[in-house]
């Protein structure tokens, strides 16, 4: 029962609306019973104002800039934890203690291979398919592979397909890639950590011996942990909502993976570095912040704004600094698309029209850099994402699963369409 209520009156009719009060943030209305007290619905498009479920995952507060992972800032866990760690607590809700850890990494590394039968699958796409198109359509096909992980009623089988999914996307992503250059698939090694096995599957082939760098390792694990989570974002509440009717957790990834897919969301990290090569130099930047700033003109600088964040992104100051010492480490300090996106941040930051709409880098702005330093074209940066993005989704698959309130997703609308009218012939049209 909520201790206060909304009064909303419409004509001469008062209606009281529960007010929820969550641990932290806003205050939330409760319109549940709107429709069959008052025959009204709400109106929100893009959902500025509506939350869709409740959740004990993750929590973003856009003003202080702040993104906690079961109430562990980001800043912390991007310096002291690591990313299987970060899985552990996003799927139980609480880090794991050593032997907790140990069973997890062992339950993961021992589902890091696919079917070999989806070897066959790769190879029916065209050798230039984007590795997300070929992401979208394998991580569909794992739930005609994976018959004994589909029934989403039994929880040890909603366990299973949680495990396989996270184990699985690196080697589904770096195959994407594989494929796309022509190069034999790479087995993953499960005596190598995560984000090692993922660069090793990149780029290692089988004439020569391939090293992983630790600090690129740590690197790219730290790029997983930013990307973890984020709570009910667009591809988020895709997942969400296409496992509201019940479809298999396959399905549902792979429809998040569609949903990320988009330029104003995953896609912003290829979009952002095709941006910044295409300024290519310091001087052209205020031609493209004039462009930015014009309301006739579609251009937007990737990388830049975001739904929630109106302060800064923790996310891009961590990434920001990963950049400098990859950069640092790999000798490319000088990098041109460095100098580009360092400058064209600063002035950004300066301007009136940047500071008054809040428009701050987010942290797609600094991911591509360090992304393409380690070696991977653009085409590669949103599957990265999606694979880091994949033990979110299903964090938040299985909250909505297990919560006994959860009924299937479906949005009223406006309707502004023709009255009813009578079809008239074609002859007579
Ligand atoms: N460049 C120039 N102007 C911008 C930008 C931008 N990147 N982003 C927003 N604006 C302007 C809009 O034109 C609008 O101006 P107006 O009020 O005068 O009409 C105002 O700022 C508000 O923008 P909206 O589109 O209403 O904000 P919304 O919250 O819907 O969009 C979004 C957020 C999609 C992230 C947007 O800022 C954008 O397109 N950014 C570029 C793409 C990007 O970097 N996406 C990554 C998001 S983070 C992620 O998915 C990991």
């Amino acid at each position: 029962m909520a201790d206060k209520t909304a009064k909303l009156r419409i004509d001469e009719q008062e209606y009281e609306l529960p007010i929820l009060s969550p641990t932290h943030g806003p205050e939330v209305l409760d319109i549940r019973k709107l429709y069959g007290q008052a025959d009204v619905f709400t109106y929100d498009p893009g959902f500025t104002s509506t939350a869709s479920c409740d959740s004990t995952i993750t929590y973003i507060d856009g003003d202080k800039g702040e993104l906690w992972y079961r109430g562990y800032p980001i800043e912390q866990l991007a310096a002291k934890s690591n990313y299987l760690e970060v899985c552990f607590l996003l799927l139980y809700g609480e880090l794991p203690t050593a032997e907790q850890m140990t069973d997890f990494q062992n339950r993961i590394t021992r589902h890091t291979m696919v079917h070999e039968q989806m070897h066959n699958f790769f190879r029916g796409f065209r050798r230039d398919a984007h590795p997300m198109a070929t992401m979208v359509g394998v991580v569909g096909a794992m739930s005609a592979f994976y018959h004994d992980s589909t029934d989403i009623s039994d929880p040890w089988q909603r366990e299973v397909a949680s495990i396989r999914l996270i184990a699985k996307l690196p080697t589904i992503a770096a195959m994407a890639y594989k494929y796309s250059i022509g190069q034999p698939f790479v087995y993953p090694q499960n005596e190598l950590d995560y984000a090692s096995n993922f660069l090793n599957m990149c780029f290692s082939v089988p004439a020569e011996k391939y090293n992983v760098d630790p600090a690129l390792a740590r690197a790219m694990d730290r790029i997983f942990t930013l990307h973890a989570d984020h709570e009910q974002n667009a591809s988020t509440s895709t997942v969400r909502l296409a496992g509201s009717s019940g479809a298999n957790p396959f399905a549902c990834i792979a429809a998040g993976i569609a949903c990320l897919w988009g330029p104003a969301h995953g896609g912003a990290n290829q979009a952002c570095l095709e941006m910044l090569r295409q300024i290519g130099t310091v001087d052209r930047i205020p031609e493209y912040i004039a462009r930015a700033k014009d309301k006739d003109d579609p251009f937007r600088l990737m990388g830049f704004g975001h739904r929630v964040y109106k302060n800064f992104d923790p996310r891009a100051k961590v990434m920001k600094e990963s950049a400098d010492e990859v950069l640092d480490l790999l000798g490319v300090a000088d990098n041109p698309t460095l100098q580009v996106a360092k400058e064209l941040e600063r002035i950004a930051l300066e301007d009136e029209y940047f500071v008054s709409k809040k428009l701050y880098p987010n942290v797609d702005f600094y991911s591509g850099i360090i992304l393409e330093a380690m070696g991977f074209p653009t085409s590669m940066f949103t599957p990265i994402f999606a694979l880091s993005r994949t033990v979110g989704w299903i964090a938040q698959w299985k909250e909505m699963i297990a919560d006994p309130q959860n009924k299937i997703g479906r949005p009223r609308q406006l309707y502004v369409g023709s009255g009813k009218r009578d079809y008239i012939d074609l002859s007579a049209r």
